[in-house]
């Protein structure tokens, strides 16, 4: 059983951001990601919101004492939602996350990424970097994990850039979300110490 980590401690900061665990009352930056063909493009097809709705129970559920799942992403100088951004584990077959993975006492019997969806009016401003890399720092601090990994599609050259300024290694392509060209990253607990 894994010691649950405070609310407190759930909520990280950088420079100029605030991640929250994601709550019933994110639908609304849920919908603004999910339902928008922009966002969308290099990640999944679009949701309806009535999609989104049905799929917040999942979405904010946590695992690993609360380390695991989804944060909502407030710029904190206007208090104005911007994004979201996860660890959660990787699927190899299934087209989505497999949540019943997700379980409160436990880590995932999978690998953990890192990712993180903008609106778009949030992009071009360094704020998926700030992201990444306070979410590697949680991860090497606050969690057991060893590694933590992150898959992108192939065409997908804006968050590729984004996890190489963070530190992961490109490891080519591999099966994630049942397709088998999808690009992954890693970065090892003693790799992030060596970069911190
Ligand atoms: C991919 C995505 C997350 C990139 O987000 P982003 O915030 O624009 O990415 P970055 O953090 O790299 O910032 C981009 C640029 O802002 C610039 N920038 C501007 N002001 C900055 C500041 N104050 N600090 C740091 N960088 C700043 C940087 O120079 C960077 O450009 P560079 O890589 O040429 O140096 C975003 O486009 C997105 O949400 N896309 C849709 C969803 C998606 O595809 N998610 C990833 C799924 S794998």
């Amino acid at each position: 059983m894994i010691d649950p980590l405070s609310a407190d401690a759930l909520v990280l900061e950088t420079e100029r951001l605030r991640l929250t665990p994601l709550a019933p009352q994110d639908e609304d930056i849920a919908c603004a990601l999910l339902c928008d063909p922009a966002v969308m493009r290099y990640v999944d097809d679009p949701m309806t919101p009535q999609a989104v709705r049905a799929h917040m129970s999942d979405a904010v559920k946590r695992g690993a004492g609360g380390r695991i799942g989804i944060w909502c992403v407030t710029l904190k100088e206007t208090g104005q939602k911007i994004g979201d951004a996860v660890l959660t584990p990787v699927p190899i077959d299934a087209p989505d996350i497999e949540w019943d993975r997700v379980v409160p006492g436990a880590y995932p019997d999978a690998q953990i990424e890192v990712g993180y969806l903008l609106i778009p009016s949030a992009w071009g401003q360094g704020f998926a970097t700030e992201i990444c890399a306070r979410l590697l720092r949680f991860a090497f601090e606050q969690t057991a994990l060893a590694e933590v990994v992150a898959t992108t599609d192939p065409g997908n050259a804006k968050s590729q850039a984004v996890l190489g300024k963070c530190g992961l290694r490109p490891l080519g392509r591999k099966r994630a979300y049942g397709y088998d060209d999808v690009c992954w990253f890693e970065i090892t607990r003693p790799e992030w110490q060596a970069g911190a």
